[in-house]
């Protein structure tokens, strides 16, 4: 019977033996963006409805259907965030930060929300770890946040990524370019797909996004020849700035490739825009993607200033990582203290004691000597103290290695001394594998 109570559809719970990947996934991930500088950002995670309108898009699939959109009980319209980049650009405004320095190098990891159809890898809560470059137009940037991208998945394990990479323009060349799409698919109009043609008259490169398969049968349908390219379609100054963050991206040997269709399911992008998919994961196959966004800030009332950023869709990460069996942290070296009646009360002392350096675990039933020997070797921990009447009254300790089965006695006060020689200090990060 299933129980009364059920996590809402699309949302799952995260029980302990999957966070240990999480948390490892996650330390690798703060390790790597400290080491390019950038810097925590936290932001609420339900804001104005408008602003994801107005930077996301009205015709995205976002704004049209995926919006968990509420009223408050003081009528206020908002929306859990379905995204992070408008939430730091509103932060960004609201605190003045471009009166601080000219550029803001910043990170955020924590839950987004979108109401789309559940399946693998698509959640209604999932998590994103991301990063925004604020603040230059310079296509070293771009270049910057790439390498910050791909160092991450190599950090998590992941080898020979090839980064998918288009130009969006500028809105006047998305204009012209768009006006070329349409031009292109009036023949066909009647064939596509009705969410289509009407994204054909708002937002014609929104077409190019469609998972219909009438659409992008069409998309590949001889009579219509080529479909136009964007990036034959770039204003001057986007086709320098794409030529220098390509050229960047070779003296730093990341490999990408040139997807025309990739336009990205958010509007407020502008020139670089880019994605890294896993096709093990099927239809959702996009582990993360970003791009410029010169526009947003000053849309939203800042003044003009430029940035590039990307979201990493953790959920799908861990997917990935967890079929190829990576990523799995090596558990902490830690003590289990096995006491006898007699010592009992020595023991819960030395287990507080012991627990300011190590992860130490203790019976806390009173129960015999075998049942905690059992509780020991199931426990995972590397080592049992074992606090005999007699060892104890000389100033000394049992000490059974639980991965050799060897055993000895250690003096009392060389206790801390030796467990830091066996097990390292527990205050160390776990290692984990696949880094
Ligand atoms: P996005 O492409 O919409 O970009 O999302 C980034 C990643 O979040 C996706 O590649 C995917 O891995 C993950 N993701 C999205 N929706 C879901 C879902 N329903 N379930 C599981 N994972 C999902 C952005 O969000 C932009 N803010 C990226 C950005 C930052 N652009 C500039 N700065």
């Amino acid at each position: 019977m299933a129980p009364k109570h059920q996590a809402p559809r699309g949302t799952r719970d995260l029980l302990p033996d999957e966070l240990d990947r999480w948390q490892w996934a996650e330390a690798r991930a703060r390790e790597v963006l400290a080491r390019y500088g950038y810097r925590e950002i936290r932001t609420p995670m339900f804001e104005d409805y408008e602003l994801f309108t107005r930077t996301s898009g009205e015709a995205s699939e976002v704004v049209q259907k995926e919006m968990y959109r509420f009223t408050d009980l003081g009528k206020r319209e908002l929306a859990l965030r379905p995204e992070n980049t408008a939430g730091v650009c509103r932060a960004y405004i609201e605190h003045g930060l471009g009166g601080r320095a000219r550029i803001h190098r910043l990170w955020y990891l924590g839950p987004m929300f979108r109401y789309g159809r559940p399946q693998k890898g698509r959640y209604r809560q999932f998590q994103q770890a991301g990063a925004e470059l604020i603040g230059t137009p310079a296509p070293g940037a771009d270049v910057e946040m790439i390498s910050l991208f791909v160092d991450l998945f190599e950090a998590w394990g992941f080898r020979d990524l090839v980064v998918a990479m288009n130009s969006v323009g500028t809105p006047a060349s998305r204009r012209t370019y768009g006006d070329a799409l349409r031009a292109w698919l009036a023949p066909a109009r009647s064939r596509l797909s009705a969410d289509s043609q009407r994204r054909l008259e708002v937002n014609p490169l929104r077409v190019l996004d469609s998972r219909d398969d009438a659409d992008l049968a069409l998309f590949h349908d001889d009579a219509l020849g080529t479909m136009p390219r964007m990036l034959d379609h770039l204003d001057v100054e986007s086709r320098v700035h794409w030529d220098a963050v390509l050229a960047g991206l070779e003296t730093l040997a990341i490999r990408c490739e040139v997807d025309h269709g990739l336009v990205r399911g958010l509007d407020y992008y502008t020139r670089t825009a880019f994605e890294l998919h896993d096709r093990s994961l099927g239809a959702q196959s996009a582990l993360g993607g970003g791009g410029r966004y010169d526009g947003l800030i000053e849309e939203l009332g800042g003044p003009p200033t430029p940035g590039v950023g990307f979201s990493i869709g953790l959920d799908r990460v861990l997917m990935v990582l967890e079929q190829r069996g990576e990523g799995a942290p090596v558990p902490a070296g830690s003590v289990f203290v096995v006491a006898m009646d007699a010592t009992r009360v020595e023991a819960t002392r030395l287990t507080h004691e012991l627990r300011r350096e190590f992860a130490v675990e203790q019976d806390i039933e009173s129960r015999g000597f075998g049942a905690q020997m059992k509780s020991a070797g199931k426990s995972g921990a590397r080592v049992a103290l074992i606090l005999g009447e007699d060892e104890w009254q000389r100033g000394e300790v049992g000490l059974k290695d639980l991965a050799t089965g060897e055993q000895r006695t250690v003096a009392r006060d060389a206790l801390a001394q030796y467990l830091r020689g066996m097990l390292g200090s527990a205050a160390e990060p776990a290692a984990g594998r696949g880094a």
